[in-house]
């Protein structure tokens, strides 16, 4: 049987809107799997959806459905987006199906029985706003101290979340024997040095288990949270979110496990490492299984210097780009403009010019401007020029390159050695210039000039397939092909062969003019002898809003981005056109009233949810604030 490879994303949290952040793990991974299919190899790949916890269930009982309904409806969003990108899983795993829930509740049982897993009292800050608990560091440093301090009483604990107070509880609650794993989990990563990459990824997971290393608590009280995977031992208790979804990647092998894991590779961002290395490779080890082999921690998008996501409303959606350049641009863009492992900025901008230079000027037009010949019949794989043999050294490095990079999912370094063949060829082009040897009727040697050509368009299109595979499969049916072929010579198109003249590839765009800013809504000085009714003005939710943070808005001047606490879980995102009357320090910490039923809008890019009120009409002259430090949430009418 051929040699297996088994290669995973992160799974998803459903509830989540997908951005360009979350596609760029499951881009690369579906890159790597084509190109491990296409030489041969027997690959399993698996992406899915992280279905249980609190957030799934307050959005569904928000919006009135069930949280299965909730979850049917909105993995689509994933599913979807997949589909338009051109993704080929061998599979989807969503952690609410009954494959996955028997083995968590398997695993469970067989670490009950091991005594792997005992009960305990846990105690922690719990928040009735977020539903959850915090450490005494996470509500040290919301309340902006120190964990002495907050042990010695010297400060008000808050929740890091909301800003509302939280309590100190204790509940009772069962832990896994982590701490038990600590010397062989540093044993195993210093002896396999590939199993976290890159270096410095590994090197942060040997620093954190030089501290201390304490059990996992992997229950939550049912009656708490209900929306999750019962623990076999106690049915009171649903199973920790992570401990069920990093089950995920043994759950969905079925009776394939023994062929397939270890996993070969799992892909994931640099934020959740600790769980896939640390408390993933502690649960394996418990129950007798290998750890994956390799842990790949890849990089955030950034945007405005910070990571893309929803909360901070700086998030690309990737279908706007799907409409506007199509699944193969944004696949090419994400993989090459940044190595796998940093962090990288996003912009229109940069993805423009990627889209301009790389894929119209070198790609599409290395395919474009011998299209004009492509019913010329080639020549014999012979007669060639030691310019003709110097283009085909060309190709056996860059070739070479591309298979040694991105098998180190070096996607970047593995683009720019392909990109040396494309832009070499279209010098080639340039100097043998065919139209020349037409015009000059020398069939024999255009013959062999459109060989070289089109065998490196082979070349490169069989290469490139597996990150722009829609294109390359273009350019090879356009020579003949059905299927990539990796072959590095001139003699593997028969001669004769007649290729298929077509439209360019990709078609050079200008830059969008940017959007004029939005004037400020106008604000309607409304008469005061108009009347509405009672009914009318209840119609307007108005709440106290306690400003928790306060920034420049990326791209306006004279917006300011809050965060204001008005007593749900977390805060709002409000866009306010203020900044030309409050410095954005000035408002943190301050108490206002806010309109929380408006219906959302996107103010400069960024999503505003509410607005607040002003006195002093257009020119606003101040906030308007209670006369006392009333809760924040608190009903205004
Ligand atoms: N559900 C967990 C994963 C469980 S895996 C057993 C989760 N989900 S997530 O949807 O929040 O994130 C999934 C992946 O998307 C993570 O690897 C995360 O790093 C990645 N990204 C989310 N935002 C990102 C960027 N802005 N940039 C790059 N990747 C980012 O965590």
């Amino acid at each position: 049987m051929s040699e297996r490879f088994y290669i995973t994303t992160p799974i998803y949290y459903v509830n989540d809107v997908p951005h360009i952040g979350h596609a760029y793990t499951t881009i690369a991974a579906d890159a790597i799997a084509r190109w491990h299919r296409l030489n041969g190899r027997d690959v399993r790949f698996l992406t899915g959806t992280d279905e249980h916890g609190q957030k799934v269930m307050r959005a569904a009982a928000k919006l009135g459905r069930t949280p299965q309904e909730h979850c049917d409806l909105t993995v689509r969003r994933f599913v979807d987006l997949w589909t338009r990108l051109d993704i080929q899983y061998d599979d989807f795993i969503r952690t609410t199906e009954s494959r996955h829930k028997e083995v968590v509740r398997s695993f469970l049982q067989q670490l009950w029985d091991q005594g792997e897993i005992y009960s305990a009292p846990y105690t922690g800050w719990y928040s009735t706003s977020a539903e959850r608990f915090w450490t005494d560091e996470e509500v040290a440093a919301a309340a902006k101290g120190t964990v002495e301090e907050l042990k010695a009483g010297k400060l008000t604990p808050v929740c890091p979340d909301s800003g509302a107070p939280v309590e100190l509880l204790t509940e009772l609650n069962y832990f896994f024997r982590m701490s038990a794993y600590q010397d062989r989990l540093v044993r195993w990563i210093e002896e396999h040095p590939g199993c976290v990459l890159p270096d410095h990824r590994r090197n942060e997971v040997l620093g954190f288990l030089r501290k201390p290393l304490g059990d996992l608590c992997i229950s939550r009280p049912a009656a708490r949270l209900s929306w999750g995977i019962p623990l076999p031992f106690d049915e009171d208790y649903v199973t920790y979110v992570w401990f069920d979804a990093l089950t995920n990647y043994v759950s969905a092998l079925g009776p394939d496990r023994a062929r397939y894991w270890p996993a070969d590779a799992h892909l994931v961002g640099k934020d959740i490492l600790t769980f896939h290395t640390v408390y993933w490779f502690s649960m394996l080890m418990a129950l007798g299984m290998e750890p994956p082999r390799q842990v790949y921690a890849h990089g955030w998008w950034l945007m405005n210097r910070a990571k893309m996501s929803k909360s901070v409303g700086n998030v690309v959606n990737p279908s706007v780009l799907l409409d506007d350049f199509g699944p193969d641009a944004v696949r090419y863009f994400m993989l090459r403009e940044i190595p796998f492992g940093y962090d990288g900025e996003y912009s229109d901008a940069a993805f423009l010019l990627r889209f301009n230079s790389d894929l119209v000027n070198d790609f599409s037009n290395l395919v474009h401007r011998v299209s004009k010949w492509a019913a010329t019949p080639l020549g014999p794989a012979a007669g060639f020029t030691a310019g003709d043999e110097a283009l085909l050294d060309v190709a056996r490095r860059a070739t070479a390159t591309f298979r040694a990079e991105l098998e180190g999912l070096q996607f970047r370094q593995a683009l720019e050695g392909l990109w040396e063949l494309v832009r070499a060829t279209n010098k080639y082009v340039d100097s043998e210039a065919p139209w020349a040897l037409a015009k000059a009727n020398n069939t024999a040697r255009l013959a062999t000039v459109l060989r070289v050509v089109q065998e490196v368009q082979r070349m490169v299109a069989s290469h490139l397939w597996c990150v722009c595979p829609r294109s390359c499969t273009e350019v090879l049916s356009r020579l003949g092909l059905a299927t990539p072929d990796l072959r590095v010579g001139l003699d593997v198109l028969p001669e004769g062969n007649v290729a298929r003249a077509g439209d360019p590839l990709f078609m050079r765009r200008e830059a969008k003019a940017p959007p004029p800013e939005p004037e400020p809504p106008a604000i309607k000085e409304v008469p005061m002898s108009d009347t509405i009714t009672y009914d009318d003005f209840s119609k307007v939710a108005l709440r106290v809003g306690l400003v928790v943070n306060a920034e420049k808005h990326p791209n306006a001047d004279r917006l300011l981005v809050l965060k204001v606490d008005v007593g749900e879980a977390e805060p709002r995102q409000i866009v306010a056109g203020i900044a030309k009357h409050y410095a954005p320090e000035a408002l943190v910490g301050k108490r206002i009233v806010v309109v929380t039923n408006l219906a959302p809008a996107m103010l400069r890019g960024v999503e505003s949810r509410g607005m607040l009120l002003a006195a002093g009409g257009a020119d606003i002259a101040s906030l308007l604030s209670p006369l006392h430090e009333v809760a924040p949430g608190s009903i205004v009418k």
